[in-house]
């Protein structure tokens, strides 16, 4: 902001009264020290250069007003605003390039037409401008797919425990707007990261966080608002847990407005700037962009999320690859979408930085946060976008829906609590698979679908299960078929390892359906 100060001070400098030497000159031919246009009279003359002051001074302050805002919000931790408002930076620095060209186009034409006591007015603007174009404009210009990624890596849907009690009133918009309406003791208060800031037009969604909702209302008073036929809401995960609490998962779907999700408060400020780094000055937007992710897809038990990248699982229960030696990440990479992922140097560096960030959630939270940063860093921004409208980050919640029975009678034979936490544990490998081996030409057309079927059915084989009584209905084989023309390459692989198998089994093969079962 340096060039702005400097411009400043010099425009209000030089707007000061003093005598100018050429306002006595009649006609331009006759300046007699400086170049002169013909076609420019002195009233024209010093119309260019007050227009030309004039500009340059509401455009510093225009843009002093923005430094000013920006550096409130990131002080003041309003990422909501911050991240939303960076949005139009590239916008903004094309504004402000655009009006100091103008301005210096003006000086210099009152110059050429004999100011040319205004050589300091040309030699500041034409730094501001410069300055301005090469050190803002264009790098905003260039980062502006980065910056969109983040809005929607930190403030897609997101998921919260809450309580049992309150799971079956977890359903539509009408039904979260009849509970923001009802009344309560106390207000509620917003975290900072929350608030949506000044806006034009701002959306006329629910501001307040659901738990925050729920909190302190009991469930007979909910009750006469919210109509319930006693299963668990539309939007609310079963996970098969029996620990009081659920998983529920809210967005602008369900009439919440965006925010960026909380755990913001905890990453290092370096990784929030427009251009992040890590501490050692490494490239963090895959760090940034992840932790956006993990923030809002925990759900309730992240110890136990599967994803054995380094063969723990499979040793201790005897589980040997034909090739120890040759390292799952590897395999991941090779066989990736985005080979040659130039980026998988930056392993053990972006493994540093989230160790420090979730060694509290276990060795293969860490190791999927590693995965899902470098695969960030090296996928087009275009596949990141897609991946992320269309929700692949989270745990499929028709797919929950379907086998927990909602609506009630989709299910001829339910599926049992264990194979549910299954199906979550499951979850985390299945969102690696699905970035990792992203088909974008699948995606353009429309429907999207993550593995988490058949992770779960690998998972569920890898602990030992037998084939589900419901797995020989037909939407079963429709799912998994749907699953695996989403994906691109040699995927099945790299799945059945990082959920604890030494190999692909032959039992799972879609091409001899149905296999499971058959022999084992
Ligand atoms: C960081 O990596 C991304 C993805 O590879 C790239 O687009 C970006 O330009 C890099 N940023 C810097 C500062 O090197």
């Amino acid at each position: 902001m340096i060039p702005f100060t400097f411009l400043f001070y010099a425009t209000i400098v030089y707007a000061l009264p003093h005598p100018f030497p050429d306002t006595t000159v009649t006609s331009p031919a006759s300046t007699p020290n400086g170049p002169s246009l013909p076609f420019i009279n002195p009233t024209g003359k010093v119309a260019l250069l007050w227009t030309s002051i004039g500009l340059a001074v509401v455009t510093s302050f225009w843009q002093g007003l923005i430094v000013t805002i920006v550096t409130i919000a990131e002080g003041q931790g309003m990422w909501t605003f911050r991240f939303r408002i960076a949005r139009y930076e590239h916008w903004w620095w094309t504004g402000v390039s655009a009006m100091l060209s103008t301005s210096f186009g003006l000086i210099i034409f009152s110059f050429l037409s004999g100011n040319s006591s205004d050589s300091l007015g040309v030699l500041t603007l034409s730094t501001a401008t410069a300055v301005t174009i090469v050190r803002y404009a264009i790098p905003a210009w260039r980062h502006r797919t980065y910056i969109e990624l983040r809005w929607l890596s930190w403030t897609g849907p997101s998921r919260t425990g809450i309580s049992s009690t309150f799971g079956k009133f977890c359903g539509e918009r009408p039904d979260w707007v009849g509970i923001q309406n009802m009344p309560r003791l106390e207000p509620i208060i917003p975290a900072p990261s929350d608030e949506w800031g000044w806006a034009v037009n701002p959306p006329k969604a629910i501001w307040e966080d659901p738990t925050a909702l729920l909190q302190g209302l009991d469930e007979k008073a909910i009750s006469r608002v919210v109509p319930t036929n006693g299963q668990l809401g539309r939007c609310v995960y079963d996970d098969g847990y029996d620990r009081g609490q659920v998983s529920l998962l809210w967005s602008e779907k369900e009439g919440f407005r965006r925010r960026v999700s909380r755990a913001i408060t905890s990453v290092p400020s370096t990784l929030l700037h427009s251009v992040p780094s890590t501490y050692d000055g490494f490239n963090g937007t895959g760090l940034c962009l992840a932790m956006g992710i993990l923030g809002r897809n925990k759900g309730l038990a992240p110890f136990q999320l599967v994803f054995d990248v380094h063969d723990r699982r499979k040793n201790e229960r005897g589980v040997v690859r034909s090739d120890p030696k040759y390292k799952v990440t590897t395999e991941i990479e090779t066989t990736s979408s985005w080979f040659p992922r130039p980026n998988k140097v930056m392993r053990s560096f972006y493994q540093k930085s989230m160790e420090e960030q979730y060694s509290g959630l276990g060795d293969e939270f860490v190791s999927v946060a590693v995965e899902l940063a470098l695969i960030l860093l090296d996928c087009p921004p275009t596949a990141a976008r897609q991946w992320l409208d269309q929700n692949l980050e989270q745990q499929s919640i028709e797919l929950n829906q379907h086998m927990s029975n909602r609506p009630e009678g989709s299910m001829r034979t339910l599926a049992s609590p264990e194979e549910l936490q299954t199906l979550y544990r499951a979850s985390y490998t299945s969102m690696i698979i699905s970035l990792n081996y992203f088909d974008l030409a699948q995606h353009n057309r429309g429907s999207a679908r993550r593995p988490d079927l058949t992770c779960f059915a690998l998972l569920w084989l890898a602990e030992g299960g037998d084939a589900p009584a419901w797995w020989k209905e037909e939407w079963v084989e429709t799912r998994l078929k749907e699953e695996a023309n989403m994906l691109r390459g040699k995927w099945k692989r790299a799945a059945s390892w990082l959920l604890g198998l030494d190999d692909v089994p032959t039992l799972l093969n879609l091409e001899e359906w149905p296999g499971w079962g058959a022999t084992k």
